[in-house]
């Protein structure tokens, strides 16, 4: 095949890609079905074998992605995607991506988007080809020019976690680096995760309290995730490797021995999501028992609200047996205002 050169190609492909992938949602959802015997008999993989993939046109390929049979689409989709994440494209898209320039860096963020989150594309080998240093390092680089972006008070949410000036698009970039994190965690480290993001990152328990209580941001996290379930996401599959936990130790977010007894606790598989688990919290005997269980409260009034939060996260802050006092309770500035 003739390499596709120039990042012109790469947005016309990967814009159209996206066109189709919008489109595509609604038709998605009727052809559930047809997804699932598509997984079960793998007949096209046959059809398009390797030479034919490499044979294929980008026209050809396009002009394939508009058919109206949705295997066709996929499988269109799928080359395109498998072209876009290989040689010179695939240098532009992480050139991109750790670019300044805020278009270039939306558009590559947005294509990086599509590729790891699209469920047509999760047979192909897109995620294996992204699990490397220079894909990890572009990333970071990413995520950590959004770190100067923290400006602007984007955000009503009121959040030990979660920043109120997360500006727009860092989600979307926090996104792909939950999908491609699992792939090869070493990997991320090195490229430096937690070294030189995580530890930069402005979460409000981090910034607004005593330096001291850095090393609760990884209990928090756990008691919060529903705030920012993508960043929770992060640090539990950061903490589900031996690197990943001595890391977040060595730059002071994630603390005592305390939460690691908590860790080998609930230690109930790998699930993705944390649940808040008043009974592994330190302290959690008397006065405070009784908020251990309650689901995220709704019908309460927001005084309760946020009544039950300072509670919930002194719970966290305290440590064992000690009895809670003023300091262990966050208090944010703008809340009792
Ligand atoms: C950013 O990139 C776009 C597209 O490549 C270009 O048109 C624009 O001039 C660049 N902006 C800056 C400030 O360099």
């Amino acid at each position: 095949m003739a390499p596709l050169s120039g990042d012109g190609v790469l947005w016309l492909c990967l814009g159209i890609s996206l066109f189709f992938a919008v489109r595509g949602i609604a038709t998605d959802i009727r052809q559930v079905v047809d997804l699932t015997e598509i997984k079960r008999d793998e007949r096209e993989d046959k059809i398009i074998s390797e030479g034919t993939e490499e044979a294929l046109k980008l026209d050809t390929l396009l002009k394939l992605s508009e058919s109206t049979s949705h295997d066709l689409r996929a499988a269109a989709l799928r080359i395109i995607s498998e072209r876009s994440t290989k040689g010179e494209t695939r240098d532009i898209l992480l050139a991109d991506l750790s670019s300044k320039n805020k278009t270039r860096r939306g558009k590559a963020i947005n294509a990086l988007h599509f590729l790891v989150s699209n469920r047509a594309l999760s047979r192909t080998s897109v995620c294996t080809r992204l699990r490397d240093l220079p894909t990890y390092t572009a990333l970071v680089n990413c995520l950590c020019n959004f770190l100067d972006e923290h400006v602007e008070i984007t955000s009503n949410t009121l959040s030990p976690i979660l920043p109120r000036t997360r500006p727009l698009g860092e989600k979307k970039a926090i996104q792909i680096l939950n999908s491609l994190l699992p792939e090869n965690i070493p990997c991320a480290l090195e490229a430096g995760v937690v070294s030189q993001w995580l530890t930069r990152y402005p979460f409000p328990c981090v910034t607004n309290a005593d330096p001291s209580r850095r090393r609760d941001l990884f209990m928090l996290m756990k008691t919060w995730w529903a705030d920012d379930a993508v960043m929770s996401s992060i640090f539990s599959t950061l903490t589900s490797h031996p690197d990943g936990i001595r890391q977040l130790r060595k730059h002071g977010l994630m603390g005592s021995m305390i939460e690691e007894e908590n860790d080998q606790d609930d230690d109930d598989g790998d699930s993705d999501v944390w649940m808040v688990d008043g009974e592994d919290t330190a302290g959690t005997s008397g006065t405070f028992g009784s908020f251990r269980s309650a689901p995220r409260p709704q019908e309460s009034s927001l005084e309760e609200q946020a009544l039950r939060r300072r509670r919930r996260e002194a719970m966290v802050l305290s440590e064992g047996g000690r009895p809670l006092g003023r300091d262990d309770i966050i208090q944010r500035p703008i809340q009792e205002g």
